[in-house]
């Protein structure tokens, strides 16, 4: 019998500092707390132990992970590995922040199995840096990502934002080149996006800082991907290059459907058709009995997932997948197809549509014309 692949998430919500731009579950709590929440957290692992599944990929991620006692991450991949199969091959991430990584944390992961490093650098240049509130500087996240290669790690995601305040093509470009030169396997370039409730949207609505204009961003990011694309990076997601093949694991999981377990505060799961949400009130977590909030999708759901994130990979979504759900795409968007497809903004190769790679600036619009 072939068992089916799964992925598993923890969610670490702790960090040294909160970055101005950032809404995510995190935020500063004390070693009670946290020693608290990574009780619970085990508790919730062990609570929902099966061996049904085969684990192709862990991702810890955050918040910090690396702001915490590797000691405690340790702790979770061994309770991980004796109640799960977890395959010998499986992708094992972690996101870290250049400056609560040392060497020291460094050997400790690449000893406990993690072959994996996502770490926020967000930019090279000090000035963006400092604006949006980050710790580090250019020269410190330069050194870090060295430190991680020299302790052996091969497979480093780095994550670049665009559109940072005072930030032009000059200051981006740097950024990213500093990135290609130190080789590393995967950048992440994502829009910077102006989330309610945090500290840079308030600075910019009081014109404390200034936004970069959206149509500039838009301009900025295509000339990355022909950067990116000149120096062997293949951007297999809207957001995401990778060189030599080294795609996550994870994130392709989740645009092409694999079920997976979230386990911590705010994560959620997808097991067979069914969603599971976990509270993100940190109290209501440290004492929840993991009774989860669930949503079982429709099909017209499961359909309308499929597209919007399946079209989002150079994969595409299989028109297969979708008969299986009951939508003959082929039949039902006949003419769509046709007009998208002539028009070069499609391809349908091997029963899959892809959007082609120069077309994803109107992903949305594409997705639009193909939706049940
Ligand atoms: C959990 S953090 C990564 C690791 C670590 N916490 C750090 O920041 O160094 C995940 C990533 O989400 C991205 N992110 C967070 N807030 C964002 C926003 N408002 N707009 C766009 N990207 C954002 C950042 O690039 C960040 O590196
Ligand atoms: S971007 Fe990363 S370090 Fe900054 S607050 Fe968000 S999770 Fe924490």
């Amino acid at each position: 019998m072939t068992m089916t692949n799964a992925m598993i998430y923890i969610h670490i919500p702790f960090c040294d500092s909160k970055c101005f731009y950032c809404n995510f579950a995190s935020g500063i709590y004390d070693d009670n707390t946290k020693k608290k929440y990574f009780d619970k957290l085990i508790d919730e692992i062990k609570f929902n132990a099966t061996k049904d599944f085969n684990i192709t990929s862990i991702y810890i991620g955050g918040g910090t992970p690396s702001s915490v006692d590797a000691d405690f991450i340790s702790r979770i991949i061994q309770v991980i590995k004796e109640n799960y199969i977890v395959d010998k091959n499986a992708e094992i991430s972690m996101e870290a922040n250049p400056c609560s990584l040392s060497k020291e944390k460094l050997l400790k992961y690449k000893q406990i199995g993690i072959n994996r490093l996502s770490i926020g650098v967000q930019s090279l240049d000090d000035n963006c840096l400092k604006l949006i509130g980050r710790r580090h500087t250019k020269k410190e996240a330069i050194e870090k990502i060295k430190l991680a290669k020299s302790c052996g790690f091969e497979n480093i995601n780095c994550d670049v934002l665009i559109g940072i305040p005072s930030q032009n093509y000059r200051k981006l470009k740097n950024t990213v080149k500093n990135l290609v030169r130190l080789k590393v396997s995967h950048i992440s370039a994502y829009m910077l996006i102006n989330e309610p409730n945090t500290l840079l949207t308030k600075k910019i609505e009081n014109n404390e800082v200034k936004t970069v204009n959206e149509d500039k961003c838009v301009v900025f990011y295509d000339k990355i991907v022909k950067f990116l694309h000149r120096h062997g990076y293949e951007r297999y997601e809207v957001s995401n290059f990778a060189k030599d093949n080294k795609m996550c694991k994870q994130n392709l999981g989740y645009w092409l459907g694999t079920d997976y377990l979230g386990f911590g505060l705010a994560s959620h799961s997808y097991v067979n058709g069914e969603r599971y949400f976990n509270t993100s009130n940190l109290k209501e977590y440290l004492n929840s009995d993991f009774n989860y909030k669930k949503h079982k999708l429709s099909n017209q759901e499961k359909i309308e997932e499929r597209i919007m994130l399946g079209l989002r990979t150079k994969f595409g979504v299989s028109i297969e997948t979708l008969k299986n759900l009951g939508y003959d795409i082929t039949k039902s968007k006949k003419n769509e197809l046709y007009m998208l497809k002539s028009n070069n903004f499609i391809t349908i190769n091997d029963n899959k549509i892809i959007v082609n790679k120069n077309k994803f600036g109107v992903l949305n619009q594409i997705i639009l014309k193909l939706l049940p």
